[in-house]
């Protein structure tokens, strides 16, 4: 699951960026979408036919259906404002949790109590669940992009990685595909993806 209370803070460019990669790995992955405004959900319904497959999770009910038989990964892509019970739910049902942060004062003042609160729930604390930070729309020339960083460093939970600013996010998702989509990823981009695969991969 892909998750952060703050609006905006790239939760939906992470989930279709981790299901196009996994399904570029050739693995039987399904994509389900929490948010009312469904945005992933259209993502993947532009999709086209001859890119690598990745099928619709329904997730519309108030119960998180178990993910298709047949699907080896399920990304879900979750929510701004998720917390308290409906968040306690989730993470009993999942394996990794990936928390992307993005470099404004009011996404890490909103990330910290985000934090506290994955690091309250009976799921963290008894090791069920690992949480993953990933420093979103980084820019290291940026102070903004090295407060982050600093502040990312003071928590338990492990700061995976930091994926760049950059238009191509944007215009790759606006156009129904992904980085990953490309035949020739940018070195810089392969790279700071890197420890995020790995991490996923990583067996409990
Ligand atoms: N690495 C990046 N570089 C540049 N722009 C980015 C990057 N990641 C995300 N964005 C842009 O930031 C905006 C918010 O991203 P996204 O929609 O993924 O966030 P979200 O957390 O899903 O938002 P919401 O809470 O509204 O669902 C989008 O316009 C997206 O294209
Ligand atoms: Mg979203």
């Amino acid at each position: 699951m892909v998750a952060n209370p703050k609006g905006g803070s790239g939760k939906s460019t992470l989930a279709v960026h981790l299901a196009s990669w996994f399904a570029r790995n050739d693995e039987i992955v399904c994509l389900g979408d929490l948010d009312r405004q469904q945005s992933t959900r259209y993502w993947l319904s532009e999709r086209l036919q001859h890119l690598a497959p990745i099928r619709h999770w329904d997730v519309s009910g108030d119960e998180l259906p178990a993910a298709p038989k047949e699907c080896t990964v399920a990304v879900l892509d979750s929510p701004a404002g998720l917390h308290g019970k409906r968040l306690k739910a989730l993470l009993n049902e999942m394996d990794k949790v990936v928390v992307p942060v993005s470099p404004s004062r009011f996404d890490m003042m909103a990330s910290r109590e985000f934090f506290e609160e994955l690091s309250g729930t009976k799921a963290v604390r008894k090791d069920k669940v690992d949480i993953g930070i990933i420093g979103m729309r980084v820019d290291p020339r940026t102070n903004a992009s090295k407060q982050l960083v600093e502040f990312l460093q003071q928590f338990d939970l492990p700061l995976v990685t930091c994926i760049r600013q950059a238009q191509r996010y944007v215009h790759a998702v606006e156009s129904g595909v992904t980085l990953f989509d490309a035949s020739n990823i940018d070195p810089v981009d392969r790279l700071q993806w890197k420890p995020l695969l790995d991490w996923l991969v990583k067996r409990r």
